[in-house]
């Protein structure tokens, strides 16, 4: 018998490369290659692959008498009910509106995080309008509905919510040609395995067939599916850039284990915008959908504490107000402390730089920590500001009037930068009940009721937030 032949194939980009390599030539990722073997029955397995879920024998097609099936564009119907509310509110926002009819999206996160309470919890909401399908290909049936009694879900209402405890993708494939459901969900694309494939589940082959396999068949049949991805301790879901590149959407849920707000962020989305999110919340029955977002990272309204400043930082088109703490203090190491939760821990530093630098605060002997309520994670720079004036704050153990949202970036010359969206995040300050906003010297469309202070450097906006008593 023939030797197996093996290749080494990138978890990251997909690649496959004869020999093994530490770094990836393809996308340059360490330690993401993995040894597989080829498929030795080659050509039987693509005839095979060939026709799964094309519905078509392997006969012989001769080339004569193929109908054309190319359309001129204004033969095409631009379908208006092509959309459909998913029952998630949130999640039709990172939709871009809803649920698109032979839509593929892809959600990943870490393990743990809520994807299956999620899409449980979508077909829940969806079974009462047509039938819908759930492959638990990582629970047995009856884990799942343990779940879904945790969600509430009655026995009346699952009468067209079907199961399918299966990882062999035919199985699957055969299932979605023969209920034809309008929605379908697969858990998790990595437990589901193709057995003519000579690759283990999981494995980059594997995971991209798979999906190509049921991407033909979502297509043909109009059915949108939902298919989950772990993501790997790098934070990218195996064979991420294949996977991406095939679907229409890509969602990552996230969070932190220890809090119970959950965002979900569009990242790839073929129609909607990228970078929008939802924001839900994990309690004893399941996820709870937050519309109103800024309420969840806010602290008490009333009381005011040194070294507390608060934001509006905005994510995708939603601008949320969130509150950030600075503590500084004297260090008792040898070099000073810099921690923070939530905040670029590079642009902390950097804003420190600013503050001791073209402010003159003498931070080297401090510690400093930030952190921004929730843990949210608030990466842009339009919380610069928020950032310097909590730090200078608690280095004079000063408050900031807790009606007052500061909005900037700080460049390294103490400048205070303009910053994109600042009459979404105007308005949404205003909204809480916000009496003061101290942004850049920009334009402001509207009144929004609250007293505006421009600022250009960060000394003035230290001046304007904490003034002298
Ligand atoms: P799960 O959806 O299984 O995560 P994933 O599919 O992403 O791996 O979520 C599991 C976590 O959610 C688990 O730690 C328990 C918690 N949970 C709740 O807090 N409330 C609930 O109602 C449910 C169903 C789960
Ligand atoms: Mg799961």
């Amino acid at each position: 018998m023939a030797k197996a032949k093996t290749r080494y194939v990138c978890n990251s980009c997909g690649d496959d490369f004869p020999q093994m390599y530490g770094k990836c030539p393809g996308c340059a990722s360490w330690g993401t290659l993995q040894e597989e073997i080829i498929p030795t029955t080659n050509t039987n397995a693509i005839a095979t692959f060939a026709n799964l879920g094309t519905g078509k024998s392997s006969g012989k097609n001769s080339s004569k008498n193929i109908p054309r099936e190319s359309l001129t564009l204004s033969q095409i119907t631009d379908n208006q009910q092509a959309r459909s509310p998913s029952g998630y509110e949130e999640l039709d926002r990172v939709l871009g509106g809803g649920i698109v009819a032979g839509s593929l999206v892809l959600i990943g996160g870490e393990p743990g995080i809520g994807k299956s309470t999620l899409l449980l919890g979508m077909a829940q909401k969806l079974m009462c309008r047509y039938p819908t399908l759930y492959v638990c290909a990582e629970e047995s049936a009856q884990q799942v509905k343990l779940r879904s009694q945790r969600l509430g879900i009655s026995e009346e209402d699952s009468e067209s919510l079907y199961l399918l405890a299966e990882t062999d993708l035919e199985v699957v494939l055969r299932e979605l040609q023969s209920l034809r459901p309008k929605v379908a969900v697969i858990d998790s694309i990595q437990a589901l395995y193709f057995a003519n494939l000579n690759a283990a589940p999981g494995s980059v082959s594997q995971v991209r067939e798979c999906t190509a396999a049921l991407m033909r068949v979502a297509k043909r049949e109009n059915i949108s599916l939902f298919i989950v991805g772990h993501v790997t301790k790098e934070g990218a879901i195996a064979g991420p850039k294949v996977l991406e590149h095939m679907v229409d959407t890509v969602l990552y849920f996230e969070g932190d284990r220890f809090a119970t707000h959950r965002l979900l962020r569009s990242v790839k989305n073929r129609f909607g915008a990228t970078q929008e999110i939802g924001v839900f919340e994990m309690i004893d029955r399941g996820l709870r959908e937050v519309s109103n977002p800024s309420e969840l990272f806010l602290g008490n309204r009333d009381e005011s504490v040194p070294g507390t400043a608060t934001i509006v930082a905005c994510e995708g088109t939603r601008p949320i107000v969130v509150e950030l703490q600075a503590l500084v203090s004297p260090t008792s190491y040898s070099s000073p402390r810099r921690t923070t939760t939530g905040i670029e821990t590079n642009r902390f530093l950097q804003i420190l730089a600013v503050l001791e630098k073209r402010i003159g605060i003498p931070l080297s002997k401090l510690d400093a920590y930030a952190a921004s309520a929730g843990g949210l994670n608030v990466a842009e720079p339009a919380v610069d500001l928020g950032v310097a004036i909590a730090v200078a704050a608690s280095f004079r153990d000063r408050t900031v009037d807790p009606r007052t949202v500061l909005i900037g970036e700080v460049g390294l010359g103490g400048q205070v930068r303009p910053v994109p969206q600042l009459d979404l995040r105007l308005k949404e300050a205003a909204k809480l009940g916000f009496k003061k906003a101290i942004v850049p010297n920009m334009q402001v469309m509207q009144d929004y009721g609250m007293e505006i202070v421009t600022v250009t450097k960060v000394l003035d906006a230290i001046v304007a937030a904490l003034p002298r008593t």
